[in-house]
């Protein structure tokens, strides 16, 4: 492993550390010699969505770019086993850990075991809610109550011409994660433009394609005026199609649906009419977290916070963009 080989390195000249800063932490892959690997420690959520999928694809591919010696790691979108997976890293003294944290909250034990071992943490995806900012050195993903406010702007505009109240149920993400408090917030924030806009139900689908079937099929049963669908993710809102299909109606026309992702599946139903409105969350986040590791390894400074740029599309734009979309 990398520090291993420096300390290698170290003891036959101390010239290299000295020229290095002196310290294992700055020893870095610029001063590299060739063969020695970068170790990165990748605990992941789990292979709840589409979008995670495409995560998933793009961090393994980067890292074999990189020349990054990736330890993955799925955790079945339960904390315990990511925290299980980060435990297992620093034991086996990974150069560098990664992870998207399922919950926002709890982390702060297994992260302070990080520190302790002089293993450097990076966030990518999701945020955690610790107060002390030492505990992790970069959170890169992006800025998830900005996705729920452009929904909800989305919804104030369309609903402009509506004379009567507009009901909104709102199929949530995992609860305690960071996208799903953060989509909520935006969301609520922004529909408060218009006292029309009310929200009826809200109910967790976990990030899932069957878990927004199930939630939609729930609220179709107690909710006989739905009229809009906010899913926190493209997957809840495809369950949501089948669920509203199967009740006999027509999505995207008697049920409107906004969604957030952008992935393939949700592109081609916005692209067919059953979505209205979706705001992309772009999961390619592999080469930037590699580029954050080897800087971060190498004592270099990173910006405590990088926010991915993304977009948002109409069914008229996902028209024009589809079959180029690589995910
Ligand atoms: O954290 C990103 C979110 O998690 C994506 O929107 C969703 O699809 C995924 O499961």
């Amino acid at each position: 492993m990398f520090k291993k080989s420096l300390l290698a390195v170290a003891a036959a000249s101390m010239l290299t550390l000295t020229a290095c800063g002196g310290t294992a932490g700055a020893g870095s892959a610029a001063g590299n010699s060739g063969d020695d690997k970068i170790t990165m420690g990748f605990a992941q959520v789990g292979a709840e969505s589409g979008w995670r999928t495409a995560n998933t694809k793009s961090v393994q591919d980067s890292a074999k770019t990189a020349g990054v010696d990736l330890k993955f790691s799925d955790a079945q979108q339960k904390q315990e086993n990511q925290i299980k997976a980060i435990r297992s890293y620093i034991q086996q003294k990974v150069d560098v850990i990664a992870f998207s944290p399922v919950v926002e909250s709890g982390w702060d034990t297994v992260l302070k075991e990080a520190k302790t071992a002089k293993i450097p943490v990076i966030l990518t995806d999701r945020a955690v809610d610790s107060s002390d900012k030492t505990l992790y050195k970069t959170f890169l993903g992006s800025d998830f109550v900005e996705e729920g406010k452009k929904a909800g702007d989305w919804l104030v505009k369309d609903s402009k011409a509506a004379t009567d109240t507009v009901n909104i149920v709102e199929i949530q993400g995992t609860t305690g994660s960071a996208p799903a408090n953060d989509r909520k917030e935006g969301f609520a924030e922004a529909i408060k433009a218009d006292p029309k806009l009310k929200i009826v139900a809200s109910q967790s689908g976990d990030f899932t394609r069957s878990g927004g079937k199930q939630v939609m099929e729930a609220f179709l049963k107690n909710n006989a005026d739905i009229d809009v669908v906010f899913a926190h993710n493209d997957d809840e809102g495809l369950g949501a199609i089948e669920a509203i299909e199967a009740a006999g109606k027509v999505p995207g026309k008697d049920i409107k649906i906004i969604t957030i992702d952008a992935v393939k599946d949700g592109m081609t139903a916005l692209s067919n009419g059953k979505i209205n409105y979706i705001v992309e969350c772009s999961p390619m986040l592999g080469d930037q977290l590699m580029d954050l590791a080897k800087k971060v390894i190498a004592g270099e400074s990173v910006p405590e916070r990088v926010v991915t740029e993304e977009t948002t599309f109409t069914q008229e734009q996902a028209k024009q963009v589809l079959a180029s979309r690589p995910y």
